[in-house]
C-alpha cells in the first residue's frame, strides 16, 4: 500500500475503487490510504515509478560531500599511522626475531579505547607478512589504493621463507571462552571441532596436533584479551604461553590486547610474566594529534573544499576530551558529514559537528542501556520513578525501597541493599547515574543520586523492556521516600 500525497496541493489523496473513472479524492480524517493522484491505475504506476528514478538521481548528484566514505570506517586500515611511530617501531623490532627465524617474545599492548592498538598490531602484522610470506588471517579490509579506489594486490603469497608465518587475529569479545579460542584456532589449520561437547584437554590435543602439523611460525593475536579472562579465567592463557614446549614444529607467540588497564594485575603471576614478556603502552592522542589524523582521513575521504575550517579541529577537540579516542574523532567527522550530506549543505560545518556528538552519546547511551542486566535496569527504573512522583534529594535507601517492590511483582531474586549500591557505582561510572557523596555533617556521608539521562530517553528505553513494562503501573508509596 503506497503512502503519497498530490504534489501540488499535499493534500492527501485516496483512491475511490468504486467510481467508474477511478478517480481519486481527499482523504476524510478517519481515512488511512493514501495515493498519489492519477487518472488510472498505469498512470499511477508509470508515476510512482519516475518518482523514484528521480529520487535516486537527486540522491546521486546531491552527494557531494564524501569522496569514499569508506576510509572512514572503523575497518579500513590506513596505510600511515601518524603519531605511532614509536609503539610501530618497538612492535617491529619485537616482530622481527620472526624473520631470523626466532621466537618473538610474547608482547602485552594496552592502552584506552581509540588509542590506535588494533590498528597498529593489524599494520604491523601484514607488514611482516608481506616482507617474510606466509598468511595473515587478519581480519582487515584490502589495502586501497588512495588513487584509484581500488583495493591493492596483496603481494604477500609471491614472497617465501624457509619458517613461514601464520597471523591470526583474534577478538574475544566474539571468541571469548577456551574451547570456542581452541576450536576457532584449529579451524585456521583445517581442523574443524563441533560447537561443544568436548573435553578441554581433548580439543587442546586435536588444536597443537593441527598446529604442529609443519614447520611455521605462529603469531596469534587475542586482541580485548581481558574478555576472554572475564569469562573463561587465566587457563587458556596459561595454556596457550607454554603451548611451545608441547610443540615439535610450529612456534607460537602471542600478543594481547586490552584496553582494561587494571586486567593484568588479576592474571595468575605466571601467566602476567609469560604474556607480558615485552610490555607496549599507548598513550592517548592529544588533540593536535588527532587533527593530524583526520585531517589525512579527511582528504581520501570528503571532496575538495567541503569541511569548514573549524570542524576538525572541534573534533579534535571534543575526542581529546574523551581520552583522546581517535575512533570518537573519527566517527564525530563522519557523522557529521553524514548529517550535511542529510540537509543538502553544500558544507560540513561547525554545527554539524555538534549536532553529531549529541547523536553519538544518544547512541551511546541507547546502547548501554539496552543491554544492561535486568536488574540494572530495575534500579535505573526506581530512579527514574522517584524523579518522577517524589523530586527531591534521592539516597541509595530511596532506591533500595522502590526496587524492592518492582523486584517483588516481577517475582526476582532480591539483591542485598550493598549490591544495589554497587551496581549505582557502576551506572555512575557509565554516565547513566549520577552518584555523588555529599556530607551530612554528624549523619556521616551519603550519595545523591539523580539521572544522568533524560527521563524520556530512560522511558522509552526501559518501558520497551518486556519485564520492565510490566512495572510501568507501579506508583512509589510515599512512605518510601527516607528524607
Ligand atoms: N595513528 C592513527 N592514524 C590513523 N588512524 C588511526 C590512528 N590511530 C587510530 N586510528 C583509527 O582510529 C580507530 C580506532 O583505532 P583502534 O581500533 O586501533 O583503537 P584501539 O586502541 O584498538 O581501541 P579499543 O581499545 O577500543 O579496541 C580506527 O578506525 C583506526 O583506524
Ligand atoms: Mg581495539
Amino acid at each position: 500500500m503506497i503512502h503519497l500525497t498530490d504534489k501540488d496541493t499535499k493534500m492527501p489523496l485516496k483512491y475511490d475503487e468504486n467510481s467508474k473513472n477511478k478517480n481519486f479524492s481527499e482523504v476524510t480524517d478517519n481515512d488511512d490510504l493514501q495515493y498519489t493522484i492519477a487518472s488510472s491505475v498505469e498512470d499511477f504506476n508509470f508515476n510512482k515509478q519516475a518518482s523514484l528514478d528521480d529520487l535516486f538521481d537527486e540522491l546521486l548528484l546531491s552527494n557531494s560531500i564524501f569522496k569514499n566514505k569508506e576510509f572512514l570506517r572503523h575497518t579500513y586500515t590506513p596505510e600511515i599511522l601518524p603519531h605511532r611511530k614509536n609503539e610501530i617501531q618497538k612492535l617491529a623490532s619485537i616482530l622481527v626475531s620472526a624473520v631470523k627465524g626466532e621466537i618473538p617474545s610474547n608482547i602485552f599492548v594496552y592502552g584506552k579505547t581509540g588509542t590506535g592498538k588494533t590498528v597498529v598490531v593489524k599494520y604491523v602484522g601484514n607488514g611482516l607478512v608481506k616482507k617474510v610470506g606466509g598468511k595473515a588471517f587478519l581480519k582487515t579490509s584490502p589495502t586501497i589504493d588512495c588513487n584509484t579506489g581500488l583495493p591493492k594486490p596483496d603481494l604477500s603469497a609471491n614472497l617465501k621463507m624457509n619458517m613461514p608465518i601464520t597471523f591470526i587475529y583474534i577478538n574475544c569479545e566474539v571468541v571469548d571462552t577456551q574451547y570456542r579460542l581452541l576450536s576457532k584456532l584449529s579451524e585456521y589449520f583445517g581442523q574443524s571441532v563441533p560447537l561443544t561437547g568436548w573435553p578441554t584437554d581433548k580439543i587442546y590435543d586435536v588444536f597443537s596436533q593441527s598446529l604442529d602439523s609443519e614447520k611455521k611460525l605462529v603469531i596469534i593475536i587475542l586482541d580485548e584479551v581481558d574478555q576472554l579472562f572475564k569469562k573463561g579465567g587465566d587457563d587458556v592463557l596459561y595454556n596457550l604461553t607454554r603451548i611451545n614446549s608441547d610443540l615439535e614444529n610450529a612456534k607460537v607467540s602471542i600478543i594481547g590486547i586490552s584496553n582494561d588497564l587494571k586486567f593484568i594485575e588479576f592474571l595468575d603471576p605466571r601467566v602476567r610474566s609469560s604474556l607480558g614478556e615485552e610490555e607496549i603502552i599507548f598513550p592517548p592522542y592529544d588533540a593536535p594529534q588527532l587533527m593530524d589524523i583526520l585531517e589525512d582521513r579527511s582528504k581520501i575521504s570528503f571532496n575538495d573544499s567541503v569541511i569548514n575550517p573549524g570542524v576538525i579541529p572541534l573534533c579534535a577537540a571534543f575526542a581529546a576530551q574523551e581520552h583522546g579516542d581517535a575512533r570518537r574523532a573519527l566517527d564525530l567527522l563522519r557523522t557529521a558529514g553524514e548529517i550535511a550530506e542529510r540537509q543538502n549543505a553544500k558544507k560540513v560545518m561547525e554545527p554539524h559537528v555538534r549536532i553529531a556528538k549529541d547523536r553519538i552519546e544518544q547512541d551511546r547511551v541507547s546502547e548501554v542501556i539496552k543491554t544492561l542486566p535486568t536488574q540494572s535496569k530495575l534500579i535505573l527504573y526506581s530512579v527514574y520513578l522517584l524523579e518522577k512522583y517524589m523530586p527531591g534529594e534521592i539516597i541509595t535507601g530511596d532506591v533500595f525501597n522502590i526496587y524492592k517492590d518492582l523486584s517483588n511483582i516481577l517475582k526476582l531474586d532480591i539483591l542485598t541493599q550493598r549490591r544495589v549500591s554497587d551496581l549505582i557505582s557502576e551506572l555512575d561510572m557509565l554516565g547513566i547515574l549520577n552518584a555523588k557523596v555529599v556530607s551530612k555533617g554528624r549523619y556521616g556521608r551519603t550519595r545523591e543520586i539523580s539521572l544522568g539521562v533524560t527521563p524520556t530517553q530512560i522511558k522509552s528505553l526501559l518501558e520497551n523492556d518486556f519485564k520492565i513494562k510490566k512495572v510501568s503501573s507501579y506508583v512509589p508509596p510515599i512512605q518510601h521516600k527516607l528524607v
